[in-house]
């Protein structure tokens, strides 16, 4: 076998691909095999929840008729946010898979062709460790935009105007419509429709970068930063005066 060229190629072609196997298989399923899996209740973080009360405050009678209401004491009232924000985020990717919108969609930023500027900070692979993400929801095509970074990055009152009828807010939009996420009209997303919100507002919410709008105040508020803002501001008014 080994007198001829064929028989060599042969047999490093097997050999090729069972190294491939084993380095690109093998080898990390062994090494992460014992790395703790985040549940959907730690991935809750402050970020998230905003954008989820906010969700009640814009849509009382939606979201009471979804998830109830509050009960008293501070404790529980916590307790019961997360707890309910968990559920919607459980059904909300069950949404995702089943509406196909990973057809159309990845959560992957790429560290090529300039992808950190489009769409935020490229993705690391400890994003991908948690129950959300079984299976990865990297998707192959890209119809849309990626949407790991897509949390913040639009209102509540946004997103439920643009999955009722995407061509109102983008023009020539090939994404579907959604009727089914609301009870007729987009002032009434119903449990479908706050879920998948929950969901997309999640969608890197865990990062440092995280962008905010109108009255949100991120936690960690930058005070430091708004100054210097006013400073420039005065400087360009300086320099107009000039
Ligand atoms: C046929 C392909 C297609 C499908 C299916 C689809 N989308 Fe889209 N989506 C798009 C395109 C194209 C855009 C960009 C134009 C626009 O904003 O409508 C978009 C935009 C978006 C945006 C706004 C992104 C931004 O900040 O500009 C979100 C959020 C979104 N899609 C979520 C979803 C969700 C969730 C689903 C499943 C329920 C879904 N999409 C299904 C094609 C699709």
């Amino acid at each position: 076998m080994f007198e001829s060229k064929a028989g060599i190629l042969y047999i490093a072609g097997i050999g090729f691909f069972v190294l491939a196997f084993v380095s690109n298989a093998l080898v990390p399923a062994l090494m992460y095999n014992d790395l703790p899996e985040q549940t959907v209740e730690e991935l809750i973080n402050s970020n998230l929840r905003y954008q989820f009360e906010d969700l009640a405050r814009r849509y009382p009678d939606s979201f009471k008729e979804a998830y109830g209401e509050s009960p008293g004491g501070e404790a529980e009232h916590d307790a019961w946010w997360n707890e309910k924000c968990a559920e919607a985020l459980r059904y909300g990717r069950k949404l995702y898979v089943g509406e196909g919108c990973w057809h159309c969609h990845s959560q992957f930023v790429r560290p090529v062709s300039n992808e950190e500027q489009r769409w935020g900070p490229v993705s690391r692979s400890a994003e991908y460790q948690n129950e959300l993400q079984r299976p990865v929801m990297f998707g192959t095509r890209r119809v849309g935009p990626d949407l790991s970074r897509e949390g913040g990055r639009r209102s509540n009152d946004w997103h439920t105007v643009h999955f009722f009828r995407p061509l109102d807010l983008s023009e020539g939009s090939p994404m579907p419509e959604y009727p089914w996420f609301f009870d007729g009209s987009p002032d009434k997303p119903n449990a479908r429709g706050l879920a998948i919100i929950t969901y997309v507002q999640w969608l890197g919410s865990w990062q440092e970068s995280y962008p905010y709008y109108e009255d949100y105040v991120p936690s960690r508020e930058r005070p430091e930063e708004e100054e210097d803002a006013e400073a420039d501001n005065e400087d360009a008014a300086a320099e107009d005066d000039a």
